[in-house]
């Protein structure tokens, strides 16, 4: 057996299920879980009508580097929304189909790190998506984890880290918007990042996910192209950016996205792809190319998640402390108590599932950054949300009064 495996840790929703083995929620209230962050909105019908029309695409084995025709949508799409006019990408080196972020995510570590170098680490913020540090482990490397900050946006200190810590480094991976807070990376910081890796000769990975649920439209979410652009590069060096359709058209089901960038580590990854077997299945590139060349559904998508916010959020001011998101559907609130306690009582109390932030968080010489603070999703109908923010509210106000 593959010895790395015991190295893995458990996910934060087994580890959910474990705190509240026990617990029942109260009877008199209905369920309502906004503890995983899977899109409930409705797919858009472009979509589902091309898979629908391209069923015979299960006759043929699909290329591991995907049809000409969604490399192009994604060029386009990626072109037009990062404005990478001058430095623009190529359909035919600069993007690939992935089978959504997650398995990308994990998979370009086996491929751009070095099994020979010793001592190499991989990079993340902490809290963090766990795919990123079980894939740093199952290569071999050691995770580095660098704590989200309140005083820098809920992101890390990117310029507290030493050149000894990146020089180490083979891998960096930064999430913009960031799970759980949905604020940025700055296009300034990723510039930053983008100068560091020069210097010191590793990858940026950069989750951007999220980056088409942003809340104003005159804030978009920036993306590690655009910093290269910026820099007046041409060849995206050092840097991939992933993106997917799951939350961006509500199809987490699809199995699909992108990885975008620096070529030559992208003909790498196809290697790798290939000998792996992840081509994304013909009908799935039918339906992704329409997603991507539809803008309708994504405006639409966006708007559903701004009316909750607009909802919720001046409910929240008066009673959390919490740095306000700039995209995606999460709510990362302080507790006033230990943030696992609060989660179990919260269930049990107001029948309202949540995730513990320090679950998704490590603990490190100063401290879990997750620790009492609670991740919330705001995937469930707008109803289900305000009607759980208000149970919510009505808890903390008891946990308060009974101080
Ligand atoms: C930060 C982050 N990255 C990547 C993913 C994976 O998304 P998918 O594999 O559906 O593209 C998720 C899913 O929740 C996520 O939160």
């Amino acid at each position: 057996m593959n010895s790395r495996l015991d190295l893995l840790q458990p996910y934060p929703f087994a580890r959910l299920n474990t705190l509240l083995a026990n617990s029942q929620p109260n009877p008199d209230l209905e369920v309502i879980t906004l503890s995983i962050g899977e899109p409930k909105h409705p797919a858009p019908t472009v979509a589902l009508e091309a898979l629908q029309g391209a069923l015979n695409e299960v006759q043929k084995y699909p290329a591991t580097s995907g049809k000409f025709g969604l490399k192009q949508a994604i060029t386009d799409w990626t072109n037009q929304r990062f404005e990478l006019s001058e430095n623009s990408l190529s359909a035919d080196s600069n993007v690939l189909p992935v089978n959504g972020t997650r398995e990308a995510l994990f998979a370009i570590a086996q491929t751009l790190t070095d099994p020979n170098k010793k001592n190499g680490t991989v990079g993340m913020p902490n809290p963090f998506y766990q795919i990123y540090e079980g894939a740093a482990l199952l290569a071999g490397k050691t995770p580095v984890y660098f704590n989200s900050l309140t005083s820098k946006n809920m992101q890390p200190d990117w310029r507290q880290i030493s050149d000894a810590e990146w020089q180490q480094m083979e891998l960096l991976y930064i999430c913009s918007p960031g799970n759980p807070s949905g604020t940025y990376i700055e296009l300034e910081d990723m510039c930053y990042l983008i100068e560091q890796s020069d210097l010191h000769d590793f990858v940026i990975v950069s989750d951007e996910c999220y980056s088409e649920l942003y809340l104003d439209d005159s804030q978009k979410a920036p993306s590690i192209l655009q910093a290269c652009s910026k820099l007046g590069r041409t060849c995206f060096s050092r840097c991939i950016a992933f993106h997917s359709l799951s939350k961006r058209s509500n199809l987490p089901g699809l199995r699909s996205g992108f990885a975008a960038g620096d070529a030559k580590l992208l003909k790498d990854f196809l290697l790798y792809r290939t000998y792996h077997g992840s081509a994304m299945p013909g009908f799935v590139q039918v339906a992704s190319e329409q997603a991507w060349k539809d803008e309708n559904h994504a405006g639409i998508n966006r708007e559903l998640y701004r009316a909750k916010y607009k909802a919720i959020l001046p409910k929240l001011t008066d009673h959390f402390e919490f740095t306000a998101p700039e995209a995606a559907f999460y709510l990362w609130l302080d507790t006033p108590i230990d943030d696992q306690e609060f989660t179990r009582r919260l269930f049990e109390e107001q029948s309202v599932k949540v995730v513990p932030g320090s679950l998704l968080a490590r603990d490190t010489e100063t401290g879990n950054p997750g620790q009492n603070r609670i991740r919330i999703a705001l995937v469930a109908p707008i109803d289900e949300c305000i009607e759980a923010i208000d149970r919510l509210i009505s808890f903390t106000s008891s946990l308060v009064t009974n101080a």
